[in-house]
């Protein structure tokens, strides 16, 4: 028999076709993110949860579903899951890491360049017709050779980070929880500093931790205030590693030359001075956004869920202890 599953918002049309032949499949065919009600209502009678970023997993829905065998995120984050609960119910929880790496460090370096480059403003200003020629003062932007990239976080996205700034002559430091060995680092070029350090020296500090309570707010108004008054941040992890309302702040005050962001403390809104800051590149969540990527991810939550349905352990499982 084939797993009973249901998909909470459209995803890329081979890993439908796959889940089409794979599971009897249900799938939310509203643009839209379902209410926890709605969620449970689709969801009875199923054995699997195929779930965005985008929606809050909380017990109430676990209780209100008992056959429910497993939780499949679409997404490498899972902070919209309470992992917690599943734990307690013994229901896995999986993700899909690895396939977004590329994708995600094409954005935070896109982001870097942008910002750097003022390439937001630049781009208002020729659209508005108001643009009226080359001006040897006009719209200069930060140096990007050569300059200190920091990076908070080290894990697969930090390092295609590190990868790609190698490329433009960045010097790279970073912190990670875990330090990596002398020649890891040294094939990397990349130098290890404590945390404060790094925010400190950097010209370009990007972040690439997993949210969770202890880096919720890790860059607020002590890191800002610590940092260059050039220095450029950039955001593609999670919107509420940053103190939003500290970032608006700095940026406003120019206590910090500026933000290039992808993720937000309560998306889809932002802090109201963000979107008028000339400083701060905005764009919405893009990170996985590729066709290729977002199929990947698809094909990885679909090869997790089909995995508990047949009575094996996922690839990639957040919540392992359920196995003993
Ligand atoms: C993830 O997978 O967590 C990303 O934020 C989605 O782009």
């Amino acid at each position: 028999m084939k797993p009973k599953v249901f998909l909470t918002r459209e995803i890329p049309p081979a890993v439908v076709a796959h889940l089409r032949e794979h599971t009897e499949l249900t799938m939310n065919s509203e643009d839209r993110v379902l209410t926890a009600a709605e969620v449970i209502a689709g969801l009875r009678g199923h054995d699997a949860l195929l779930c965005n970023i985008t929606d809050p997993i909380g017990a109430e829905i676990m209780d209100a579903v008992p056959g429910l065998r497993v939780i499949a995120n679409f997404g490498v984050g899972f902070n919209n899951i309470d992992v917690a609960a599943a734990t307690a119910r013994k229901i896995p929880v999986t993700n899909t890491p690895g396939v977004l790496t590329e994708a995600t460090a094409d954005i935070a370096f896109a982001l870097l360049l942008a910002t750097a480059r003022r390439l937001g403003e630049g781009e208002r200003l020729v659209r508005s017709r108001q643009w009226t020629g080359w001006n040897p003062m006009q719209m200069l932007g930060a140096d990007v050779t050569g300059a200190t990239l920091g990076l908070l976080g080290f894990g697969r996205i930090g390092k295609a980070m590190a990868k790609r700034a190698r490329a433009f002559d960045l010097k790279v430091i970073y912190w990670n929880r875990t330090r990596l060995s002398a020649a890891e680092e040294q094939s990397m070029e990349v130098t290890y500093r404590p945390f404060d350090e790094v925010v400190a020296a950097s010209d370009f500090l990007s972040l690439h931790v997993a949210y969770n309570k202890d880096t919720h707010h890790l860059v607020s108004e002590r890191q800002l205030s610590a940092m260059k008054s050039t220095a450029i941040i950039i955001n593609t992890a999670r919107g509420p590693v940053i103190d939003e309302k500290a970032l608006v702040r700095a940026l406003a005050a120019r206590r910090i030359g500026g933000a290039g962001l992808d993720v937000f403390e309560k998306e889809p809104a932002l802090e109201p001075e963000l979107y008028t800051l000339d400083n701060a590149v905005v764009v919405p969540h893009l990170g996985s956004a590729t066709i290729g990527t977002r199929t990947k991810m698809g094909m990885l939550a679909a090869q997790n869920l089909l995995a508990v349905c047949s009575g094996q352990r996922p690839p990639h499982c957040v919540n392992p202890q359920i196995y003993g």
